[in-house]
């Protein structure tokens, strides 16, 4: 397909917490993944625990040059990575950071830079410190923005001149859902109301435009965007009813994107609070604050879903962290992940005529189990012909969602090497063009290999995408 734009970013997304281990080294305090172990899907523990495989990761934080070397020989122009938080502020409320949290970030960028690849950095992806969530309830508190201020300050002051691209929070909209992991909530999910999570929603929109605004004074080049879990919601009949339960379930979803791209909140949001007895406080200065808006959206891919106004049909399957009604007409991942490249065209469609920004697909990628095994020069590999197929799925369509016109800048395929997994917390399922050798138990050499997939996405990418 020669429709990709000349400077279309090409690259690969992991977060600190999935992948970097080393969760008490240089000074760094625990994050609320340091206490979400193996299986466990939003719950916690009262302290980290053997079996959580995040504490090591894949050890990124040591290997990070190895792995940064090998996305450079795939050519990557673009690689999405988080700052952990709580590796630059411990606790999260002090007034200094921690200079040698500062100085791994520094190195790490450099390393990039050094083969003219672009960070991609998330400020806040799922790992609020520890502390935060314990001491304050995490974002349901008001003091989190002023918290996380001085945390972009400090990030954009010291990496002003090394990161070019920001995204504010991973996934906005799953604080709804996953109120500890994306919130640092400490209050369990089943004894908030709509009004604290909705209300802990306002405290991170009001904090995103503050980091787009901060972000503008200090770094007049930076390009600096909202990250938002997308799942296109197709109606399960053509019954209206079930039409118009759709558009409700996507004015849920994506009023973090109206609010982000527009600057304010929608009216039917404004409905939805009145009807279910929903305040939000806000300050005198939120509103203006809030008019900051993005240079451009993100957002992750992985499956759409269906919606129903039958509550007899209405029964979610598996999937990521929103779930949905399946859809009888598609297969689905070994985690009951629905495949749709199709959906891709079509929320690309969507978004663009609703916000007119730039988009940048973030994440997408399918989770599996992989096995190695030699290939005919004996070099160990994984032959992950379903994991290509699924890329190529999808990136044929973001081809044609540029034919639509939609304005794309970038794809970052998500786990673009093994990484634990965020809502099991497992090593199995795997998204990677490079296989680390790391299992559930703990066992594993952490040596890397390169995948099949490793050779297509090269392809891919030296080709600007003909290839397809
Ligand atoms: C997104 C997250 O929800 O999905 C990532 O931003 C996550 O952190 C990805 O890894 C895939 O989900 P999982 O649960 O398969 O790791």
């Amino acid at each position: 397909m020669g429709v990709f734009p000349e400077n279309f970013l090409w690259g690969g997304a992991v977060a600190a917490n999935q992948c970097e281990g080393a969760y008490l080294e240089d000074g760094k305090g625990l994050s609320v993944q340091d206490v979400m172990p193996y299986g466990v899907r939003g719950d916690r523990t009262e302290k980290p625990t053997e079996d959580n495989m995040k504490l090591i990761g894949i050890d990124f934080y040591h290997r990070y040059q190895e792995d940064i070397r090998l996305f450079a020989e795939m050519g990557f122009r673009v690689f999405r990575t988080s700052i952990a938080w709580s590796r630059i502020f411990p606790k999260g409320d002090e007034e200094e950071p921690n200079e040698a949290g500062l100085a791994f970030y520094d190195r790490l960028f450099d390393e990039c830079l050094k083969y003219g690849m672009e960070p991609l950095v998330t400020i806040s992806h799922y790992e609020t410190p520890l502390y935060l969530a314990e001491h304050y309830n995490g974002w349901t508190n008001r003091k989190l923005i002023g918290f996380y201020e001085r945390y972009v300050r400090v990030l954009f002051d010291r990496y002003k001149g090394k990161v070019k691209y920001w995204l504010t929070f991973n996934e906005i909209n799953s604080i709804l859902h996953a109120p500890f992991m994306s919130g640092g909530i400490g209050t369990p999910k089943e004894k908030l109301s709509r009004q604290d999570l909705y209300q802990a929603a306002h405290h991170e929109l009001v904090a995103s435009a503050l980091a787009v605004k901060i972000g503008h004074e200090v770094m007049p080049e930076a390009k600096i965007g909202c990250m938002i879990l997308s799942m296109p919601t197709y109606p399960l009949t053509p019954s209206p009813d079930d039409v118009i339960q759709v558009m409700e379930d996507e004015h849920k979803n994506y009023f973090f994107g109206d609010v982000h791209a527009r600057g304010r909140y929608p009216g039917y949001m404004k409905r939805y609070f009145r009807e279910n007895g929903i305040e939000i406080a806000m300050e005198p200065e939120d509103k203006e604050i809030l008019k900051n808006t993005v240079d451009f959206v993100s957002f992750s891919y992985y499956m759409s879903c269906c919606a129903t106004a039958d509550p007899e049909r209405a029964q979610k399957g598996e999937g990521n962290l929103l779930g949905g009604v399946p859809n009888p007409t598609l297969k689905a991942s070994e985690w009951g992940w629905q495949i749709d490249p199709k959906g891709l065209r079509y929320v690309l469609n969507m978004f663009w005529d609703r916000w007119q920004k730039p988009l940048f697909i973030v994440e997408n990628g399918l989770g599996a189990v992989d096995v190695l095994t030699e290939n005919e020069e004996g070099k160990l590999t994984v032959e992950d012909d379903y994991r290509i197929q699924y890329l190529h799925d999808h990136l044929v369509q973001v081809g044609e969602a540029l034919l639509d016109g939609v304005e794309v800048m970038g794809y970052t395929s998500w786990g673009c090497i093994d990484v634990v997994s965020a809502s099991t917390a497992e090593l199995k399922k795997r998204y990677g063009y490079i296989y680390v050798d790391r299992n559930d138990d703990g066992t594993g050499t952490l040596n890397r290999y390169k995948k099949k997939s490793f050779y297509w996405y090269k392809d891919v990418i030296a080709s600007n995408g003909e290839s397809l």
